[in-house]
């Protein structure tokens, strides 16, 4: 795609990346791709608001020889150190050799351990302004937005906020870049919570405390570092960040995601039985098979849905390894606060629902009645499975 002009010599200098199979090396991207958003500010002063990926160099390059003589280049803004963001910086400091790098003090000891850059480096402090000539700009600390030496931008006569990582989300760009151009809205919106789920979910204080950080400044236009620039409806993404960020610590939404495994078939009968169980009640309900679904796609229920209902055979004498690794990888990223319950197949002893207790409590998620039923369900244990469900389901609806 083109350079693309978002205000008055503020150009959108992005690349998307439909090549990746996954992001951060983990989360399949395949499908949906990504795109590294950077900014270019055409003053007195020129400067570059983040990088992108070392393999999308030749592409990034050119969009910004669309725009400027990058040999001019005065300074490059690093929001965050993360390589899908600085992975073409010492290509560009060899182009553009008297620009001045800027970012936190933690950006400066790491430009060091990741990219041996020590020269021409400058830390800034917190609320540290930058006179570009007709614009300034002004840095906020907003540490493990994602990472701790994560800052973001703000360009103070058109109220952009340049905020990298922080309201982003997967998706390449589909040649609209705006949100009000953009016909995709809920595929947008879908994977910005995957992202969130997947990517800041861990650091959703960080992520409350930024937020308030930025009602100090007027913004008209939310310009993260993946996805939609936000101009028609910039408060939408920071509310539904907010809101996705307060679930780490309090009530989600009304609804249940069922995570399930099966050998043979039995375990899988039994879920069956209990999600009929689980829509009597009409309650929302997601269901994956972990042996067939990334984690990276379970996540978003998990975090946005207050019940969980796991169904797991015992795999020699512990939990289905499949679903022990979504339960792992959810506990990981601040899954935290559910009521969840649990049911599965044993052949000769059990073993699974120990094991599961074992991985969840600790993340505070109150385990409700579970069972657990030798080889192939009777159809006493169906009735009892989808009983299970209904009685799950309904104290998920009272709260
Ligand atoms: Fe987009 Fe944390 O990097």
């Amino acid at each position: 795609m083109a350079a693309i002009e978002i205000k008055p010599d503020v150009y959108w200098i992005g690349v998307n990346d439909r090549t990746s199979d996954l992001f951060e090396g983990l989360w399949p991207i395949t499908q949906e791709g990504i795109s590294y958003n950077a900014y270019f500010i055409n003053d007195q002063h020129k400067a570059i608001i983040d990088l992108t990926k070392s393999f999308k160099a030749d592409e990034f390059f050119g969009q910004i020889d669309e725009v400027a003589d990058i040999s001019q280049l005065d300074y490059i803004i690093i929001n965050h150190m993360e390589p899908d963001h600085t992975g073409v910086v010492n290509l560009i400091r060899k182009i553009a050799p008297r620009a001045t790098i800027l970012g936190t003090e933690k950006t400066v000891q790491m430009l060091k351990d990741f990219f041996g850059i020590t020269e021409k480096v400058q830390a800034i402090k917190d609320g540290q302004t930058l006179s570009l000539g007709k614009r300034t700009l002004r840095f906020f600390y907003t540490p493990f937005v994602h990472w701790p030496e994560t800052m973001m931008t703000y360009e103070t006569s058109h109220g952009i906020l340049f905020s990298c990582d922080g309201f982003g989300g997967y998706g390449a760009l589909r040649g609209a870049i705006f949100d009000d151009e953009c016909k995709d809205f809920d595929f947008y919106q879908r994977e910005a919570l995957r992202y969130y789920a997947n990517i800041v979910a861990r650091f959703s204080r960080n992520v409350l405390s930024a937020i308030d950080k930025l009602k100090a400044i007027s913004i008209s236009i939310v310009a993260p570092s993946h996805g939609l620039i936000w101009r028609e409806q910039p408060g939408r993404i920071i509310e539904l960040y907010e809101q996705w960020a307060r679930y780490a610590t309090g009530q989600a939404e009304a609804g249940i995601t069922l995570i399930y495994g099966s050998m043979y078939g039995n375990t899988e009968t039994m879920m069956n039985a209990v999600a009929q169980g689980i829509s009597r009640t009409g309650i929302p309900l997601e269901i994956f098979d972990a042996a067939r679904s990334h984690a990276s796609y379970i996540l978003p229920s998990l975090w946005r849905k207050q019940g969980v209902v796991v169904g797991a055979p015992t795999y020699e004498v512990t939990l289905f390894p499949p679903v022990a690794h979504v339960l792992d990888i959810a506990v990981h990223k601040g899954v935290r606060n559910k009521k969840a319950a649990f049911f599965g197949s044993y052949g000769w002893s059990g073993g699974a629902q120990g094991e599961f207790k074992k991985i969840v409590e600790p993340a505070t998620w109150e385990v409700a009645d579970s069972f657990e039923f030798i080889g192939a369900p009777t159809k006493e244990d169906l009735k009892k499975g989808e009983e299970f469900g209904a009685a799950f389901a309904e104290r998920i609806k009272s709260g």
